[in-house]
């Protein structure tokens, strides 16, 4: 659906002299570029060392790239990597089945065992049902099916094994979430259950006959845990010496504890222990009759035969809490938690969807527009963002509190308020934008921005109001104002961006088309690799030249600048953008006193899907976004569509 492409550094496989951090550095992380485009990476193939392949099997070795590159992929979401380990024997375990998987052309292939049944304790979470955790959970693993789709062309899925076996709550828990997947869209995310693996009849049934195999499920599912054990248990196994003995073990072994413990279970290490062999068993099911595929796991691990990945990413190289065993907290700084009930009841509200208690957020003022007669739900988005909207009918878009969006908006952006009336009455929604800040006035523009498809892609057009992808950067790189010195009095000019856009859409592209991207500055700093720490970045400056109606060079300009309400850094960055991309104005982009490298690095992570929200519009949505702490930009779109946005900056 994107359609920026920038893959042409040289690819580099890893080899045993290397270490794989530096190698993880160095590849692809998930640059979005058309189905189908993988010329770059052949063309990158000169001075690669040589893989598997013989000396001149092109095809064979660009496989082996293109499969080192979806490792990278893989590992980077590892907290193997996040740990900076030295040696790291997963990415080279799965090379030639990913090879061998690319080569078939072939989906990358993935299997994650977890989600069995949401724990019964109120000590732990909010019900039996899916909430928030597993709807990030699922999301945070679509999104790396997605990175990789971006790189290859055949793209990637993930199986996830229901683990449970324990009764009805675990078929209810894994049928929800399957519709959960099926709502959201997810269409990369699979399910098998253990009777899958074993071949049992009752997998055999047809999905749309779910009660039958629900019935038989239960009456099966004892007789299917013990066939697990007969067929994959391993009599000899000591549980106790390998909790000793092998560090993955002793690590299961403590978060089984911990989780027992907490649910007031009466000896929980002991009973930790006997489930270990259980544990070994699934392990040793999956690899008889998945061989071909990656393991991806929940617990975590030294890095060997398996990526281990938190769910819900918190604490840089902790798998942390697994959603159906905690609750999300949605904290002030807009991000997410995987926490113990009690952790936050004193300091976040339970907020329901539906009957259903979903999560915690943050006690706020700025959530709480009762006053003003409005009834509203938020939506927490993955990666970022909230959409609004009221909760029975569509109230005047003059009701809503302006200052609380903009307030909102320094966190949460961006703010989409969908479901609102009046929202195209351009009179109603400037007079909303005087509430929302100081509105600012362009030269060539005015106020208003009328972003409309002009269906007119020739070179005399504007590379806004056509069909064109656009690079990422924020708006204002051109708006620059005096500054006095403190210090010397001196005069300068300083980039001076405006704070905060805001849009209203009066049409879209057709589904599925015309996305607009917002790249979230505080996500962008989680997932950066160890070695760019924001010590580093804080000095760095860059330089760009452009060649279009502005025809410029600005130099100096920060990488990072600091919100003026949060404080915290936020990435300054405009995509380099070459007459490949475009007919409109280029841009280069050169960093002035760090690694070069950092410009791809950028790139990359900027599109990432952990960092990078793909929002589609409705017609009548309003959204406000913090133009400091987010970046944007565009897909591009069909050019016969009536696709129109109108846009004010406000400071
Ligand atoms: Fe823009």
């Amino acid at each position: 659906m994107d359609s920026v492409c920038t893959i042409s550094q040289t690819p580099i496989i890893p080899q045993a002299e290397q270490p794989v951090n530096a190698f993880l550095q160095n590849v692809v992380i998930g640059t979005p570029c058309p189905p189908g485009n993988t010329s770059n990476v052949s063309e990158g193939l000169k001075g690669v060392p040589q893989g598997k392949c013989s000396v001149g099997d092109t095809t064979a070795q660009t496989h082996e790239v293109t499969a080192s590159k979806v490792l990278a992929i893989i590992a980077s979401y590892s907290v193997v990597f996040e740990k900076h380990s030295s040696s790291w024997d997963a990415v080279h375990d799965f090379l030639p089945v990913v090879t061998d998987q690319i080569a078939s052309g072939a989906p990358v292939r993935m299997i994650l065992p977890g989600f069995p049944f949401k724990e019964s304790s109120k000590n732990l979470v909010l019900g039996p049902l899916p909430d928030l955790g597993e709807e990030l959970a699922l999301a945070h693993l679509q999104g790396l099916c997605d990175n990789i789709s971006a790189i290859y062309e055949n793209g990637a899925d993930i199986t996830i094994y229901l683990m449970g076996v324990s009764g009805e709550a675990a078929w209810e828990y894994g049928e929800a979430l399957r519709a959960m997947a099926a709502r959201n869209e997810l269409h990369n995310i699979k399910f098998i259950r253990l009777w899958d693996l074993l071949e049992h009849p009752g997998c055999c049934f047809d999905r749309d006959n779910q009660k039958k195999a629900k019935a038989y499920y239960l009456e099966h599912a004892t007789c299917i845990r013990r066939e697990l054990m007969y067929r994959y248990g391993d009599a000899d196994f000591d549980a106790n010496a390998a909790i000793r003995t092998d560090k993955d073990w002793a690590t299961t072994h403590a978060v089984y504890s911990s989780v027992l413990a907490r649910k007031d279970t009466e000896s929980p290490e002991s009973l930790a222990s006997q489930m270990i062999p259980r544990g070994k068993a699934y392990g040793a099911a999956l690899r008889a009759n998945l061989p071909d595929y990656v393991r991806l796991s929940i617990h975590d691990s030294a890095g060997k035969g398996k990526f281990s990945l938190a769910l819900i990413p918190q604490e840089k190289g902790s798998v942390g809490l697994m959603p159906w065993r905690s609750s999300i907290a949605v904290d002030a700084d807009g991000s997410y938690r995987a926490v113990y009930p009690d952790q936050v009841r004193e300091t976040h509200e339970l907020i329901y969807k539906g009957e259903q208690p979903y999560f915690f957020r943050v006690k706020s003022d700025l959530f709480d527009w009762s006053s003003l007669g409005l009834q509203v739900d938020f939506e927490h988005l993955y990666p970022c963002g909230i959409i609004i909207r009221p909760v029975n009918r569509s109230p005047s878009m003059r009701l809503i509190p302006m200052n609380k969006v903009r307030q909102l908006s320094n966190n949460f952006s961006p703010v989409v308020l969908r479901g609102f009336s009046e929202t195209l009455e351009e009179d109603v929604w400037v007079q909303k934008g005087h509430e929302l800040g100081k509105i600012l006035n362009w030269a060539l523009t005015g106020t208003i921005f009328k972003v409309v498809n002009t269906r007119d892609d020739s070179k005399m057009a504007n590379n806004v109001t056509s069909n064109e992808p656009l690079p990422m950067h924020f708006d204002g790189i051109f708006k620059f104002e005096d500054r006095e010195d403190q210090v010397t009095g001196e005069v300068k000019k300083v980039l001076s961006p405006p704070g905060y856009q805001y849009f209203t859409c009066l049409a879209t592209a057709p589904k599925g088309d015309g996305y607009t991207l917002f790249c979230n500055s505080r996500l962008f700093f989680r997932f950066l690799p160890a070695s760019w720490t924001l010590e580093r970045l804080e000095p760095v400056t860059w330089e760009m030249t452009n060649d279009g109606f502005w025809s410029n060079v600005h130099k100096n300009l920060p990488l990072i600048v600091r919100h003026p309400i949060t404080n915290a850094p936020c990435l300054r960055w405009h995509s380099p953008w070459n007459g490949e991309k475009t007919k409109y104005s280029t841009y280069k982009i050169v960093i002035e006193n760090e690694e070069q490298s950092l410009v791809q690095l950028i790139e990359k992570l900027t599109y990432d899907f952990r960092v990078c929200l793909r929002f589609s519009w409705e017609k009548g949505d309003l959204l406000v976004n913090d133009n400091v702490s987010m970046l944007h930009t565009r897909t591009s779109y069909t050019s016969n569509c009536d696709r129109e946005m109108w846009r004010i900056h406000l400071d």
